[in-house]
């Protein structure tokens, strides 16, 4: 059915401006004043925003991982995202050495299909790049709309990949459109550290920390930046948390370099600290690579808003607290990795982002939506409103306030890592390709309402440098 949505305030990377939107079959059919149509459902946003639907470049849907599987499945891990205001998510689908890539895409088709309530996307992972892979990449981003490809430096024995693997994939992407992204910490020298630090009879979750210091993830993340100038390709960083790797990505952009890098929330708002917490707690925060020294929030939000970071993921990788996280007792390297913010990206860089004045409004949306669909080929479809656009939008209430539980937020898992967290601002009512999913904070989407999207292949001219930052000042 038509809608038209009346009295809000639309805000994308570039603009705030109030304005109605007619929404006609999925997409932005027009936006102006006063527009007014007999057969369209008017929906009242006084008081709210308009934002672009978010765009989650960075999840793990029922990923087997740690000896166990994530708990959010497609069903429960789109409809906590939606209640957060995201209605995209992009998914790392994992592959196994010796079997095909369109093997693994199939095992998470199978996972997806009629269970997503908002759109979704695959990253496919590359842990080895054999004659028969670097054949198939080509392939996968013709015919299956699967254009970026993980590879992970770190987790030894179980995803990692070798540098000459990384190597290879940049140049076979460079030639075939698409973009690698990094898991960027030094797992060869984590591991030794890991191993020594049990012989010494260390086995807390704090740990887990410990033996993944930031000088690591710094020579990653170099080593992957200048690999990727050797190959005059394009890198994207996932999950950037310390000093040591933005100073990396900011060499690589200055030299002109197509490097780009993700943060996440919980990164921006909790320290290693938390690992420490008594009980077996700290296992809530253990994730990879882990939460660090306060003082690198500061250089988080600064690369943010400077543009040297471009975008927000949640790395929503969600374990129970009781039943998985506890199987790390007494060995912190049993504790399966991660930790659930799908639900919480959005609001957290509102509330601690814009209400705190540390980034506008443009550029909110900008991290939240905007380059993520850029970079992942998603753009104009997604990621902005504007006439022809994917009617995915999200009504922010900017005023309300509210604290963060786990007894009320919905993913299924047991815990929250941000519980008693205060913040401001909600999403209300959630439009994916011009239906609700969410309507007055309550679920009406059903399961298979979300479909799976294929990408274009990455291009560059969306994703220069100057235009991120002429987007951020
Ligand atoms: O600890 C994490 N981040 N788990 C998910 C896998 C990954 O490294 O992104
Ligand atoms: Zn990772
Ligand atoms: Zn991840």
């Amino acid at each position: 059915m038509k809608k038209i949505i009346k009295n809000g305030t639309i805000v994308t990377a570039a603009d705030i401006y109030q304005a109605d939107v007619l929404i006609e079959d999925e997409k932005v059919k027009a936006i102006g004043q006063d527009l007014s149509d007999v057969y369209a459902e008017v929906i009242d946003a006084t008081g709210l925003y308009v934002f672009p639907g978010g765009i989650d470049p960075h999840t793990h849907m029922e990923m087997p991982f740690g000896g166990t599987v994530t708990k959010d499945d497609y069903e429960s891990g789109t409809i906590a995202a939606a209640h957060g205001g995201t209605t995209t998510i992009i998914d790392f689908c994992l592959t196994e050495k010796g079997k095909t890539l369109k093997n693994a895409l199939e095992i998470w088709h199978a996972k997806s299909e009629g269970r997503a309530v908002i759109d979704y996307g695959f990253h496919l992972q590359i842990v080895e790049a054999n004659e028969q892979i670097l054949q198939e990449i080509p392939a996968v981003i013709e015919e299956e709309g699967v254009t970026s490809f993980k590879v992970f430096m770190a987790y030894k024995n179980v995803l990692q990949a070798d540098d000459e693997t990384l190597f290879q994939t940049l140049v076979t992407a460079r030639d075939h459109g698409g973009l690698v992204m990094v898991h960027a910490e030094n797992g060869d020298v984590i591991e030794h550290l890991t191993q020594e630090t049990l012989k010494a009879g260390n086995t807390d979750p704090i740990y887990h920390a410990l033996t993944r210091p930031p000088e690591l993830e710094g020579e990653a993340t170099g080593r992957a930046a200048k690999l990727t100038a050797l190959a005059d390709s394009q890198l994207y960083v996932v999950h950037v948390t310390c000093k040591e790797a933005v100073e990396q990505i900011a060499e690589a952009r200055s030299k002109g370099f197509s490097v780009y890098g993700e943060t996440c929330p919980q990164y921006l708002v909790l320290d290693q600290t938390y690992l420490e917490k008594p009980d077996f707690e700290g296992a809530k925060y253990v994730w990879s690579p882990p939460l660090r020294d306060k003082s690198n929030q500061e250089v988080l939000w600064n690369a943010l808003k400077s543009g040297e970071l471009q975008t927000i993921g949640s790395d929503h990788c969600a374990f129970d607290f009781d039943g998985q996280k506890d199987l790390g007792k007494g060995d912190f390297t049993k504790i399966p990795n991660g930790g659930p913010f799908v639900e919480d990206r959005f609001s957290i860089l509102f509330s601690e982002g814009v209400k705190k004045g540390r980034i506008s409004m443009n550029q909110f949306v900008d991290m939240v939506s905007t380059q993520a669909a850029k970079l992942f080929g998603l753009f104009p479809q997604k990621g902005t409103i504007a006439p022809g656009t994917d009617a995915d939008i999200v009504l922010f209430d900017p005023n309300v306030e509210r604290t963060i539980s786990a007894s009320t937020h919905h993913s299924a898992v047991d815990y929250s890592a941000l519980e008693g967290m205060k913040v401001t601002g909600q999403p209300v009512t959630v439009l994916s390709r011009g239906e609700y999913v969410i309507k007055d904070k309550e679920l009406v989407a059903k399961p298979g309402a979300g479909k799976f999207l294929k990408r274009a292949k990455f291009d560059s001219a969306h994703t220069n440098k100057q235009e991120t930052a002429s987007n951020r000042s």
